[in-house]
This record gives C-alpha cells, sequence and structure tokens, in this order.
C-alpha cells in the first residue's frame, strides 16, 4: 500500500488515551527521558500541545487528509505514517470518489506502540539540521520567446485532485515547455513521502520540471527537496530564472529562512541581492515572480511577512508585473495592487483538500459562473503593524468532485494553471483537474479572450 493512501488524523492520534490531555501527559513522560533539560522539555511539550490545538481544528473529517501550517505537527504525522506502516498498525477503509474507489488507511495503534513511537520521534527532530541551499546561477536561462508552463501548488497529497490532474494532462495534447511546482510535499516531505506523494504523480509532459521550496520541505531541514528532488529534475538551486526577449521568470525560495511555523515566507538579503541583480539585467522586459508563500492574502490574517518589504526595500515592489504563488490551498485571481500595480494569483490548489468557508452572497463571474465569486478589496495589517491594502480577486468557488460525495461541499475545488507567454502576450488559463478549462484571460494587454465558447 503506497502511503499516499495513508491519513493520520487527530482522531487516530488521540484515540488510544481517548483525550489530548492523557496523550500529553504519557507522552511528557516519555519525551523526559529523550529531553534531560527541563525549560527545552517544557518547550517542547508547550510546541506539541499548540501543534495538537491547531491540528484538531483543521480536521473536518477524519479519513480526509488534514493538517496545520506547524512543524511539529507535520513531522510528528510523517513519524506516525513510517511506524505505522513498518509495524503494520493500519486500517483500511475504502470511499467512492466520482467514479473510482479510493482504498485509504487510517493508522491504528495501541498506548505500548506510542510510548515507543514518541521516544523515537523526539530523537528523529533533535537530529534534524537544516540541508545546505546551493548557491544560484548569477544569470537567468534563456527560454524562447513562445513558452508555456503549467503550476501545480501544493501538489504532494498523492490524493483528490492531484492524481487525476497528473492523469489528464498526460493525456492531454498540451505540451508544457516547463512544470513547476510552487512546493508542499505533506506531511513533512519525508524520502517516502516525496516518493509516494509526489514524484508518483508529476506528471510528464514537462520539458523541464522544476520545484519550489517549500514550508512543509523544511519541516524535514529541506533535505528530501535539496538532496532528491532538484538532482532529479537537473535543478541547480531553490531560486533561479528565465528570460526571453519580453519576460523575466524568477522563482525564489521564501521557505529556507521560514520560522518553524512556515506561515510567513521570509526572503533573505543575499536571494534580494541576486533578484536585483537579474531584474537590473533584465532592462525592460515585464517580470513575473513565483513563490511558494503569499505576499498578501484574502484569505487570513497573515500578510506575508517581510515579501513586500523587500521587494519596496531593494526598489523592486512597483517592477513586478505578476506573482503567481501557493501556501494558501485555494485559486484566487487578484485585481492589481493598488500600491504596486502587479497581479496577484493564488495557485496552491494543486491537491490539498481545503475547507471551504460559505462565502455568503460574493458576486458571481458574468464569464465564468457561479464558481468563480467576487471578493472586495479590503486592508489589513503587515508585519509592521501598519494597515495595507489587500486587492479584490475572484475566487474559484466550488465543490470539490474528487472526495466523497457527502463531503465535497465542505471542500474547495482543485486545479492547475497554465500560462502561454507568446511574444509579448501572456495568456493564463486555470484549469479542473480533469483539464477542463475554468477561466481564460489574456493577462498582458488587459484584454478579454473570447469566453463564448464557455460551458458554465
Ligand atoms: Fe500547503
Ligand atoms: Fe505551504
Amino acid at each position: 500500500m503506497p502511503i499516499n493512501h495513508t491519513i493520520v488524523s487527530y482522531t487516530n492520534l488521540v484515540q488510544p488515551y481517548g483525550s489530548q490531555g492523557a496523550l500529553l501527559n504519557a507522552t511528557q513522560d516519555v519525551a523526559a527521558k529523550v529531553i534531560p533539560d527541563p525549560a527545552k522539555l517544557a518547550a517542547t511539550m508547550a510546541n506539541l500541545k499548540a501543534g495538537l490545538d491547531q491540528w484538531q481544528k483543521k480536521q473536518i473529517d477524519p479519513r480526509i487528509l488534514h493538517g496545520p501550517t506547524h512543524r511539529m505537527a507535520a513531522q510528528l504525522q510523517s513519524h506516525i505514517v513510517r511506524q505505522a506502516t513498518a509495524a503494520k498498525k493500519i486500517d483500511s477503509f475504502l470511499i467512492k470518489i466520482k467514479d473510482f474507489i479510493l482504498e485509504g488507511v487510517e493508522v491504528k495503534f495501541s498506548s505500548a506502540d506510542w510510548v515507543e513511537w514518541a521516544a523515537s520521534f523526539f530523537t528523529w527532530i533533535a537530529d534534524i539540521v537544516p540541508a545546505t541551499q546551493p548557491k544560484p546561477a548569477p544569470a537567468a536561462d534563456t527560454i524562447d520567446d513562445k513558452f508555456s508552463m503549467g503550476i501545480l501548488g501544493d501538489f504532494g497529497t498523492g490524493l483528490y485532485g492531484a492524481p487525476v490532474a497528473c492523469k489528464s494532462i498526460n493525456s492531454s495534447g498540451d505540451s508544457y515547455n516547463l512544470m513547476l511546482h510552487l512546493g508542499d510535499v505533506y506531511y513533512s516531505a519525508t524520502p517516502e513521502e516525496v516518493q509516494d506523494r509526489f514524484f508518483q504523480f508529476w506528471p510528464s509532459k514537462g520539458q523541464m520540471n522544476r520545484t519550489m521550496n517549500g514550508n512543509h520541505e523544511m519541516y524535514t531541514g529541506g533535505h528530501t527537496y535539496f538532496e532528491t528532488m532538484l538532482p532529479k529534475f537537473g535543478q541547480k538551486a531553490s531560486y533561479f530564472a528565465f528570460q526571453n526577449t519580453n519576460w523575466l521568470l524568477a522563482m525564489l525560495d521564501t521557505a529556507y529562512f521560514q520560522d518553524f511555523g512556515g506561515q510567513e515566507g521570509v526572503l533573505d538579503d543575499a536571494q534580494m541581492t541576486w533578484l536585483r541583480n537579474i531584474v537590473t539585467a533584465a532592462g525592460d522586459r515585464k517580470i513575473v515572480l513565483f513563490s511558494h508563500h503569499q505576499p498578501f492574502t484574502q484569505l487570513d490574517d497573515n500578510l506575508g511577512g517581510n515579501l513586500l518589504t523587500q521587494m519596496e526595500k531593494y526598489g523592486l515592489a512597483d517592477k513586478i508585473f505578476a506573482w503567481y504563488w501557493g501556501h494558501e490551498h485555494r485559486c484566487l485571481l487578484y485585481d492589481p495592487h493598488p500600491k504596486y500595480g502587479f497581479h496577484g494569483r493564488c495557485v496552491g490548489h494543486g491537491g490539498f483538500p481545503e475547507a471551504r468557508p460559505d462565502l455568503g452572497n460574493a458576486p458571481a463571474s458574468p464569464d465564468f459562473g457561479s464558481q468563480w465569486r467576487q471578493l472586495s478589496p479590503k486592508s489589513g495589517p503587515n508585519a509592521a503593524g501598519e494597515t495595507v491594502p489587500i486587492p479584490g480577486a475572484w475566487i474559484y468557488d466550488n465543490n470539490n468532485l474528487y472526495l466523497p460525495p457527502g463531503l465535497q461541499k465542505q471542500f474547495a475545488p482543485n486545479g492547475f494553471m497554465r500560462l502561454e507567454f507568446d511574444g509579448k502576450q501572456l495568456v493564463e488559463y486555470v484549469r479542473a483537474p480533469d483539464n477542463a478549462t475554468v477561466w481564460l484571460r489574456s493577462l498582458a494587454d488587459s484584454t478579454q479572450a473570447s469566453a463564448t465558447s464557455f460551458a458554465h
């Protein structure tokens, strides 16, 4: 049974003890043997409790993949998958999804197992040190003036829309010069997870393949990312750039220097200096950025940490034409940023089953139907506590057809984007996992592509 079918739910975790409190008490006794320093032990247990609380909040149904943006909780999920698989402490269940049956697996273990697993868990995480981040190429690689790329964000579940998108991309007539992953392989990008949840389902249509660093890759120090994923794709570094006559595409690493939670991205000065040099060398080419983390958001209260602050500091904020990111598991096409003018796109809906809040009476798209809803501009606090504008957006909002029938309404849809650069033109497609186009616009000249052939 490949591990991409294995779900570690909050319910599974607490079941041998019946409650979180009892589980934490038992865990504290085990942790004390591995962590002799009382202050360090107390901090570790507080961190674990915070992770469990967040994990509990993220569970909608124990059979559907979920987890918090929390380093220790994600590590624990990976550790339990590993231990339960080795000890065969797993129970399978069948769920019917669309026209196929998914055989899922949930972990089932006893309190005796837990004592053993918790000890090896604390030993494992204490030994994780970050992998080395290789030096980037100093200049952009040249690409053709006609260039197509696929963007898959937060794709590393091996479940729901992800395998469907892989199949439909591979069987389509579309070619891709570049297939780009925006980062995140769940639960914490261990070698087994990267194989079973990512490579197994990565489409084979890209002439080039690249993958970006995400917070989940860094939860295990980025080792599988830097030491397995990059070599396999023939990729030299975690940030890099391409350019042709009209465009500069720069892919950034916002995860390497993130804090342990990984909710906010970080752009370090060395990377910003590299980016400024690349942008200067690009002259009047239009600049398109790609990153795992968001520079701002409509969805959450986290306005991107230092990403825009760094862009301003390095004189780049108003030079950006468009910025594509993942991390948040939705698809949003933002209006031009009111201060900097760039087009923000959140494309983190590749494979994660994200909860779908009720958008109330947000207006539907006149062109693409009720599966696109309009969010109004608003404002929120940035990292420095200043109130900053957040542009309005179109959000892709529909049932997720790749979840069991009773749950489809509660989860946001999966999908991906295709970009076609042709001379000065940039055309954006948003595709459902079955490769159906659900949004199509020419972005570069702001004229609207024909929408008449669309069935909503
Ligand atoms: Fe993610
Ligand atoms: Fe993420």
